[in-house]
This record gives structure tokens, sequence and C-alpha cells, in this order.
């Protein structure tokens, strides 16, 4: 085994070791983002903090998911009974997440090593506007409605099909929304119609005459929900450039071969490329002498907290 891959898997033990045994504490934010919204948020270097955001979601809608932090944020989610909901972001993202349950989903935005900087969450409900059902002779189809949401449907006897339908609505306590009403040939529709409760209502097809295929096509007006925006950011204390020494330490380390040390100005744009030749510890000609606790101090100061 290289020198170089010693050097990471040691950094990588200690990340896990401090973030097992470090309490949570400090500046932990909670809120309630009532239907969504977005969140400015950051989290600690170094003290197991995490975020927690409530988020109440309506079952039959979609979740997509945004988050974008400069640092290796975890987030994890759960239902409302408290059992994880999967969240696979791909480049920060999900979309289209089916929401299978009605209420109070909690999300946790936390670092998964001992990093730590800003982040931005977004959490956005959709509803699919049009829903479309295949079947034949009859059938009764589930038809999610969020408060607010008129619904309106429309049955067409498929080609070579004698079924003359029928259509109507129940509500989810079996009451009567949209009375059956009878195709005059081979469509009937209902224009929109608000209901008076919320949750799982069917739509029902029958046939008044004849058999065969049928495509039902649901469709749902819902009110813009009112997305909320939230700052929870408490700024992390951080390293400071010239309080915590930062400056000196290039200054005796880096400043004989490289100018951009000199200068919090043009030291705090090299965040990655100086913590990725720290990590590796790959300095050319000779190593740079420095002790452990700078060398930490310095990855984490350029990794995250960039204070003056
Ligand atoms: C003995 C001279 C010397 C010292 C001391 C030195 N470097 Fe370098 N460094 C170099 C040279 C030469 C290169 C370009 C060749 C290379 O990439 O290996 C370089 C390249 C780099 C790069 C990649 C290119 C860039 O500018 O982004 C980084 C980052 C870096 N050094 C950071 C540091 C830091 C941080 C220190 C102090 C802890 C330091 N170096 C100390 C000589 C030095």
């Amino acid at each position: 085994m290289s020198r170089r891959c010693v050097g990471l898997l040691i950094v990588a033990a200690a990340g896990a070791l401090a973030l097992a045994i470090s309490p949570a504490q400090g500046a932990e934010a909670f809120e309630e983002l009532g239907a969504g919204g977005t969140v400015l948020g950051d989290i600690s270097p170094d003290r197991g903090e995490a975020d927690t955001f409530g988020v109440d979601l309506v079952a039959g809608s979609t979740l997509d998911v945004t988050l974008k932090a400069g640092f290796a944020v975890g987030l994890a989610v759960t239902d409302p009974d408290g059992s994880p909901f999967t969240v696979t972001l791909v480049r920060g993202r999900a979309k289209g997440l089916a929401v299978p349950l009605s209420g109070r989903y909690e999300v946790r935005v936390s670092a998964t090593n001992t990093s730590g900087g800003k982040y931005t969450l977004k959490l956005k409900p959709k509803w699919a506007k049009k829903v479309t059902f295949e079947g034949t002779d009859a059938g009764s189809f589930p038809f999610d409605v969020p408060a607010g949401a008129t619904v309106r449907a429309s049955v067409r006897s498929a080609k070579g099909s004698t079924l003359v339908p029928t259509l109507a609505m129940t509500s989810p306590s079996e009451a009567v929304v949209v009375p059956e009403r009878v195709a005059t040939k081979n469509k009937v529709s209902f224009s929109s119609t608000p209901s008076a409760e919320i949750g799982t209502h069917m739509v029902v097809v029958g046939a008044s005459a004849g058999s065969g295929a049928f495509r039902l096509v649901v469709s749902r007006k819902v009110p813009k929900p009112v997305l909320r925006k939230v700052d929870v950011r408490h700024g992390p204390p951080g390293l400071s450039f010239a309080k915590d020494g930062i400056g000196e330490i290039l200054q005796e380390t880096c400043v004989s071969c490289h100018k951009w040390p000199e200068r919090y100005e043009t030291a705090v744009g090299r965040g990655t490329s100086v913590v990725n030749r720290l990590r590796a510890k790959d300095m050319p000609r000779r190593p740079v002498t420095m002790s452990k606790a700078d060398r930490k101090k310095l990855i984490k100061w350029f990794e995250s907290s960039r204070e003056p």
C-alpha cells in the first residue's frame, strides 16, 4: 500500500470516530415548512449537528427534492409513521417521489463527515394533472383529491367495444359527489367539480348497455401550494484566517514557494485543490513539514468556514 493510501485511510477513520463521539449540540435548526419550500441553512463542522424540518405532504402527490451543499451532506427523511422514506439524490436532486401517506414528513440535514458549511434545501410538492385508466366493462378507480381541488373526468368506450358507459364519483366517506351519468353514445363526462372531502375518491365506470374496453381520463386542478422560504443560517463559528493562525501556518509552510497563501483574498478561492494536496500529502520536491494539528486546521478552513 502506498503512503498516500495510508494517509487517506487515517483521515477517513478519524472522521468517522469524531462524528460518532461528538454529541449533538450547538445551533441546530427546527422549522415547520407547511406544504414545502426553500431552506437556506448551514451545518457547523465537527459537531455532529443536524437541522430538522417538518413538511406536510398529501398521499397521491409527488415530491421534488433539491439539496445543494459545499460539503459532504447527508439527508434522512422519515414518513408520518416514522419509517424511513428513501430519497436518492442524483447530483443533488430527486424528482417525482411518490408520497404514499398523508401527514408530516421529517427531513434531517447533516454532514456525513466532520466538514460543514452552507446548504440549500428545496421541497416541492407536485400533483399529476391528468391520470389515464384503462378498463373493460366496469371498474372503480382511486383518485386523490387535495384540499381546494376540483376534478373532472371523461370516459369513452374503445373502438370495437359496444359498451355504453356510465360515470360517477364518490368521496372517501362514500358520499356521492357526482351522481351516475349515462352516455348518450359512447362517451360521458363531468366538468370541474369540487368535493367537500379531501383524500382518495372513487371514479366509478359502469355499463348501461353492451360491453367492452374503455378509457377513463381524470384531471384535477389543485390550488398553488403556499411554499415557505426560511433562512436558518447561524454562521458556523468556523476558523478565522487571522485569528486562528491559518495565515501564519500558510506563511511558515507554503509561502516559500507560493505567493497566494500570503493573503486571505488570494487563499480563500483555493479550497478543493489545497484540501486534495493536504490530504494526499502530495507536495513537490520535499514534503512540507507541518504538525498534524496544523494540517487539520488548514483542511477544515479550506473545506468550509472561511472567515477572514
Ligand atoms: C518547496 C516548494 C513548495 C512548498 C513549500 C509548497 N508548494 Fe505547493 N506546489 C509547489 C510546486 C512546484 C507546485 C506545482 C507542481 C505540482 O503541481 O506538483 C505546487 C502546487 C500546489 C498546488 C496545486 C496547484 C495550485 O496552485 O492550485 C497546491 C494546491 C499547492 N501546491 C498547495 C500548497 C500548500 C497548501 C502548501 C503549504 C502547506 C504548499 N503548496 C507548499 C511547490 C511548493
